[in-house]
């Protein structure tokens, strides 16, 4: 596929405010994250753009953006990264340490004919996502401006919901307001989110919606309540082709705190 533009989505990093676990018996975040990176570097030759779809901080200080930075520098410097603030994150912040070095937060940009937006879902002191009015409006602002693009969008929280009692009660509250602006422009092909910590594919009204692992821990598929999955930590490839398709598929990323297969039930 000649022309087509090839994303990575990595999502749900999780960085502590020191480098280690976040919990007891959790891996270290920083280390999952160099490990998926590096997978990344050698796995993609060529990638258009790197989307960060949140989470990227447990615990939001500036101290941990910039050690975000500081992994990001093992990427090569012509890949343009976009990221997304996640529940667990501090937009504010977010912006502060990742403008300077030339990353762009939420934002839009044009790849040939493909438009990516990206939409901030976080809303202060909650788990669950929401999408503002003003975020909806831009949206629906930026799309009419690009009515000959087809459109990707990436938010952190799950538009749909993906089978898991615990977590559709934490997903975005206002989808509907999303799907009014999305049923407005069919040249809307894709919506990526995180948060989900699983793969996930569904579909709505021909718009493909696609869930990623996260770096650190993985959550069960279908699972009413919280369960660690076994399955090892991933990232998200991404193909736009020239017709408004989208080939993707996720990739797992060994690690070392990964649980030996002989253990597994
Ligand atoms: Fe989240």
């Amino acid at each position: 596929m000649t022309h087509c533009h090839r994303l990575i989505q990595i999502t749900d990093t999780h960085l502590g405010r020191q480098p280690g676990p976040i919990r007891p018996g959790y891996p270290d975040s920083d280390a999952q994250l160099d490990t998926v990176l590096a997978a990344v570097r050698q796995r993609e030759a060529r990638v258009d753009r790197v989307l960060l779809t949140g989470d990227l901080a447990e615990d939001p200080h500036p101290e941990v953006y910039a050690r975000l930075l500081d992994h990001l520098r093992a990427l090569p410097g012509d890949w343009p990264v976009t990221a997304l603030a996640g529940n667990h994150d501090e937009h504010g912040i977010l912006e502060q340490t990742l403008w300077p070095a030339g990353h762009a937060v939420d934002g839009h940009c044009d790849l040939g004919n493909w438009l990516i937006v990206g939409l901030n879902s976080a809303s202060p002191g909650k788990v669950g996502g929401y999408l503002e009015p003003s975020e909806c409006a831009r949206l629906d602002t930026l799309l009419a401006g690009h009515p000959h693009h087809w459109a990707l969008i990436a938010v952190h929280h799950p538009v749909v919901p993906v089978g898991s009692a615990w977590m559709d009660r934490i997903a975005l509250e206002n989808p509907e307001d999303l799907f009014a602006v999305l049923d407005r422009h069919p040249r809307v092909r894709g919506c990526l989110f995180g948060h989900i910590h699983q793969e996930f594919r569904g579909t709505r009204h021909g718009v493909e919606l696609l869930g990623c692992p996260a770096t650190c821990i993985q959550f069960t598929p279908h699972a009413d309540q919280p369960e660690r999955d076994t399955r090892s930590a991933g990232y998200r490839v991404v193909e736009l082709g020239p017709e408004g398709e989208i080939h993707s598929h996720v990739e797992r990323v060994a690690t070392s705190a990964d649980i030996p297969e002989t253990r597994r039930a």
